[in-house]
């Protein structure tokens, strides 16, 4: 029998794999792990879901929202659990992580690759890359492309005599794509694509074992791709011991700023109640208490850094054994000045000598910054302390607290 989300006592939890793509400052996409069923729904929304980490009742997850949303909320609990992204019960909970992939039959695919043109056009992050494999690829190795997408990365170390690349890419659409073009380069007898998730693929599916692992699965939300738990799992399912891991090493950096005239959500909502003729101060509220995520590009000379960048945390990808973490991590504000917004960044170590980040000071990349702001400032003085806290819970997501009272 289908769940009720308008029975108050329904229990759901998010699927843990779920891939959180933000579309614009609007939209928020939703994808389920391993079929290519999304959703796309207003960020807004977003706040209800992160509270689904963990088993909720709809009443609970209802309960931060003013009582004529209760109705919308629950429509999209509906949505959720259509598009697999939403279980209900144990089992499903149980079955959603591994789930089996859902072939898709027939030529007729539609090839969406907007996003990787975005990627191809990016010359900076791609000849990064291409660097990177230049200097660590060598005759005779083997490849593991992890997301290969159109197959640049795999085409790059087949060039770079790679005895054989594994390009390993979950969207049917996108393996058309590798197969046809490592066609049209001659490359076949060394790119073998293999359409699946990297959790779904077995080891014994990759013979011989990949001793050379490349992958960009790096996104503006920095780990909404999930880049940690697919990283930790091919290492230690698919790839022969020891292999090397191109990235080895991710960190994530974060500073304090004034976004000056940035678009304030609660003149939004003005706007809103002004358009309509209702009172809309509940949703001013949420704004309030909670910082609104953005996917932006922050140019450094259109904003008021309000402190140096700290360190939020540091992925060893040899090392590390769990994704989860929580980073404490304290502010000191430059100058006196008010603070509305903090800016993460993302550096990769793609070898040792080679970085690639989407920091505002970098290279200019197809990449945003991620920033979270807040409908309010703090006023501090120079040398004056904010304390934030991010975590992270495997969800996709990079949670945020900041102290701005
Ligand atoms: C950011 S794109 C990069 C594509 C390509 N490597 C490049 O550099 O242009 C990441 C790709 O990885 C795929 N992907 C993400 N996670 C994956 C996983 N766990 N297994 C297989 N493919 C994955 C996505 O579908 C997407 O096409």
């Amino acid at each position: 029998m289908a769940p009720d989300f308008y029975n108050d006592e329904t229990r759901v939890q998010l699927n843990p794999l779920t891939i959180l793509r933000f579309e614009d400052q609007e939209f928020v996409t939703l994808q389920h792990p391993s079929n290519s069923k999304t959703l796309k729904i207003k960020a807004d929304i977003i706040l209800v879901l992160l509270d689904a980490l963990t088993w909720k009742t709809v009443a609970e997850l209802c309960k931060m929202w003013p009582e004529q949303l209760h109705d919308e909320v629950k429509k999209h609990l509906g949505m959720l659990y259509d598009t697999q992204v939403l279980v209900t019960t144990e089992s499903e909970l149980a079955e959603a992580k591994p789930a089996a992939l859902l072939p898709e039959t027939g030529d007729n695919i539609i090839i969406n690759i907007e996003n990787h043109f975005w990627m191809l056009k990016d010359v900076v992050r791609t000849e990064t890359y291409r660097r990177a494999i230049e200097r660590n690829i060598k005759a005779g190795d083997i490849v593991l492309d992890l997301g290969a997408g159109t197959g640049i990365l795999s085409f790059f170390a087949a060039k770079a005599k790679a005895e054989k690349v594994y390009a390993l890419e979950k969207r049917q659409d996108l393996a058309l794509v590798i197969r046809k073009l490592s066609e049209e380069n001659n490359l076949t007898e060394i790119v073998e694509v293999l359409q699946q998730s990297s959790h779904l693929l077995e080891a014994s599916q990759l013979d011989p074992r990949p001793n050379i692992m490349i992958s960009e699965i790096l996104g503006n939300a920095i780990l909404e791709e999930n880049i940690l738990e697919f990283t930790m799992d091919a290492r230690d399912r698919l790839l022969a011991p020891g292999a090397k891991l191109i990235p080895s090493k991710l960190k994530i950096d974060v500073f304090a700023f004034d976004s000056g005239n940035l678009a304030d959500k609660r003149l939004e909502v003005e706007a809103i109640e002004q358009q309509y003729q209702l009172h809309f101060e509940t949703l001013k509220t949420v704004l309030i208490n909670k910082p609104y995520m953005r996917m932006q590009t922050v140019n450094p000379l259109a904003i008021k850094i309000m402190s140096d960048p700290v360190e939020v945390k540091q992925f060893d990808f040899y090392q590390m054994t769990d994704a989860h973490f929580e980073s404490k991590i304290t502010l000191i504000a430059r100058q006196e000045g008010s603070i509305d917004s903090f800016c993460a960044y993302f550096t990769a170590w793609l070898d040792e000598e080679t970085t690639l980040s989407n920091s505002p000071w970098s290279a200019s990349t197809h990449w945003t910054q991620l920033v979270f702001q807040f409908a309010q400032k703090r006023w501090v003085k120079a040398g004056e302390e904010i304390r934030i806290v991010f975590q992270y819970n495997g969800s996709s997501q990079l949670w945020f607290e900041a102290d701005l009272n």
